[in-house]
């Protein structure tokens, strides 16, 4: 059980999602993650967009945070006028010690690894709530295909100790296609290797793991906001 209330996270959210915004200057190309963390990061830019003047573009994750940026005053780029981005602030559903995460508990892990990958560096938002030791007591989400999905998931069982769930009959991602969550249970010891293993397997299309991609967690806390740099940040 998390030893936060929940308007304990909910204040952590806001200032860890206000407090990455310091990354962020005129100029700038920028992905736009997902989430409830995220969503505080998009309100600080909308604010500083009409209030400072801040000149910035972005490429948001997901459809709920074109229409929250488009609502905030954030200008959109797309891809085919878009290469590169100076940086991605998104959220995660946990990270390790290496900056390894969890991501997709929101389903939009595909879009948010386009736009990772695509990213001068990752700034990844999160309450205390979101560090562990060990990856995977959160469900790995892993998006896959429509067709034998059925298949997929067996094999993807083969992997995985616990159980794996489909998110729902009818739930799909803003691609069309269902999630699976994998009970791993908080022992992926080795996220690279697993990141690599699942992702062989026809019929997934992403999977949740996000391995060597984040450079800096803004990691709010009770106490107040922690910067936790990896030693090869590019940020
Ligand atoms: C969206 O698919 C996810 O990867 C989110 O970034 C992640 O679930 C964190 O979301 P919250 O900030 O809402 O916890």
């Amino acid at each position: 059980m998390s030893p936060f209330t929940a308007e304990e996270k909910e204040a952590m959210k806001a200032e860890a999602g206000i407090a990455a915004c310091a990354f962020v200057e005129s100029g700038m190309q920028i992905g736009i993650g997902t989430g409830s963390t995220v969503k505080y990061t998009i309100l600080e830019l909308g604010r500083r967009i009409r209030e400072e003047g801040l000149k910035i573009s972005g490429i948001p994750t997901s459809d709920a945070t074109e229409s929250l940026s488009i609502e905030q005053g954030i200008p959109m780029l797309n891809w085919r006028d878009c290469d590169y981005l100076d940086l991605v602030i998104d959220g995660a559903d946990e990270f390790d010690p290496h900056l390894h995460l969890i991501k997709g508990g929101g389903g939009a892990l595909l879009r948010e690894k386009i736009v990772a990958e695509s990213s001068g560096g990752m700034i990844v938002v999160a309450d205390a709530s979101k560090r562990v030791d060990v990856l995977g007591a959160f469900p790995l989400p892993i998006e896959v295909n429509p067709y034998g999905w059925e298949q997929t998931k067996r094999r993807i069982e083969s992997l995985c100790s616990g159980t794996v769930e489909l998110r729902g009959p009818d739930y799909r991602t803003d691609n069309g296609n269902p999630i699976l969550d994998a009970h791993f249970g908080p022992n992926i010891s080795d996220p690279i290797q697993m990141e690599a293993d699942l992702r062989a397997i026809a019929g997934v299309v992403e999977v949740g793991l996000f391995t060597n991609t984040a450079d800096v967690v803004v990691l709010a806390a009770p106490g107040g906001c922690e910067l936790i740099r990896k030693p090869t940040a590019r940020l």
